[in-house]
């Protein structure tokens, strides 16, 4: 047996699981302390009712004869691809069939896996700061990266390559800088895509944070996107699935590799639980929607609370619309895993440090407002008495 050597490349934890390792340590030496969570994109809203009920009834098929179900398809139930469809897509004028929709686990696990359909030979294109699982499953598979450096000059919008990328990961709206794309500047992206046959890894998790109307949601609202992008989106994010895992991938057709992605998933993957796929078609119901709604605008409020009070305080602040993530500029003498340790210690609050999510990160840190009100507010308190 012979291991595979990139991993080595690797650094030793993956990001949230150093951060987590750091909280744990600390928490373990002042078990009185009461630590203020900014760290990890994960939500603290419970699931809304209708989710719940419908989370309820599937567990009660599963209890029963003649309701039990066994595997689900690899794809995913077409009543849920099909409201999919109906609510994500058709309503911004994006047709899609079908078999062109995956439900999975996820957003995480899909754009990690994605990446066993192309060779090794493939140069890929990251932004720099990015979500590490891009970096990971591509060094994982020993490919050549091409960072995009994304920074306050070029307002965190990277350029495009400079050598021929053949895979692109893009996350809008971004993780972890909070930037969004208007329909103009993601075309430029799909553009670029079809004149060098590259193919573009959009991942949208972050869609429902959206509310300016001239940010497309999809990439498939850019004409042409369906020859050159695959879309990964979850409901992590936007109905507080983390727990609950559920997502789905758009893989078109016209991409040439929505045959072998099925493929793969058949021998890969015995399909996501059943429960799962019942809460989020219950997302979708009218009373579903008001729940998800009624979350999203929390966040969407403590995402405000904290970039104003930050920026009050004197930082450097971006992101925060649009966008439940706020970019926030370390002080002059701190790198970002200073000032992670700072906060840790002085303040008990955790954020991420931005050299986590690459070399252009290293001047920031990442906080996320997918938080209580009290929590963020308390937060700030403490930030105020560091100053
Ligand atoms: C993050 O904090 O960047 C993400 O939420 C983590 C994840 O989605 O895996």
């Amino acid at each position: 047996m012979t291991i595979n050597t990139h991993f080595q490349q690797l650094p030793d934890n993956y990001l949230f699981k150093e951060i987590s390792n750091r909280v744990e340590a600390f928490q373990q030496s002042h078990p009185n302390a009461r630590v203020l969570r900014l760290g990890v994109g994960d939500v603290t809203r419970p699931l809304p009712l209708p989710v719940v009920d419908a989370m309820h009834r599937a567990v009660e098929e599963l209890a029963h004869p003649e309701t039990f179900r066994g595997y689900c398809p690899e794809e995913g139930y077409p009543w849920l691809r099909q409201t999919i469809i109906d609510n994500d897509y058709r309503p911004r004028g994006v047709q899609l069939e079908l078999e062109e929709v995956f439900i999975s686990e996820g957003a995480g696990s899909d754009l990690g896996n994605l990446s066993e359909l192309f060779s090794s030979a493939n140069r890929v294109a990251i932004l720099d700061p990015s979500y590490p699982a891009y970096v990971d499953s591509s060094v994982m598979a020993g490919r050549e990266i091409e960072f995009l450096p994304c920074h306050a000059d070029n307002n965190f919008v990277p350029s495009l390559p400079k050598e021929k990328a053949d895979i692109i990961y893009l996350c809008f709206p971004n993780n972890p800088t909070g930037t969004v794309l208007t329909h103009d500047q993601l075309k430029a992206w799909v553009e670029y895509a079809r004149t060098n046959k590259s193919l573009i890894i959009f991942d949208a998790a972050y869609e429902s944070f959206i509310e300016d109307s001239d940010i497309p949601h999809s990439i498939y609202e850019i004409e042409g996107a369906k020859e050159v992008a695959v879309e990964v989106r979850s409901y992590s994010k936007s109905s507080g699935f983390t727990a609950v895992r559920c997502g789905w991938t758009v893989v078109p057709k016209a991409t040439g590799l929505q045959a072998m992605w099925m493929r793969r998933q058949c021998t890969k993957y015995n399909g996501t639980a059943y429960v799962a796929q019942r809460a989020a078609e219950a997302t979708y119901t009218p009373l579903g929607k008001d729940g998800i709604q009624n979350n999203l605008a929390h966040y969407k409020g403590t995402a405000q609370l904290l970039s104003q009070g930050l920026r009050d305080l004197g930082f450097e602040v971006y992101g925060g619309k649009n966008a439940p993530y706020i970019w926030c500029r370390v002080p002059k003498g701190y790198t970002s895993w200073s000032f992670f340790d700072c906060l840790l210690n002085n303040c008990q609050i955790v954020c991420t440090p931005g050299a986590g999510f690459g070399p252009s990160g290293e001047s920031y840190v990442r906080f996320s407002a997918f938080s209580n009100r009290k929590d963020c507010e308390e937060a700030l308190k403490r930030l105020q008495a560091l100053a």
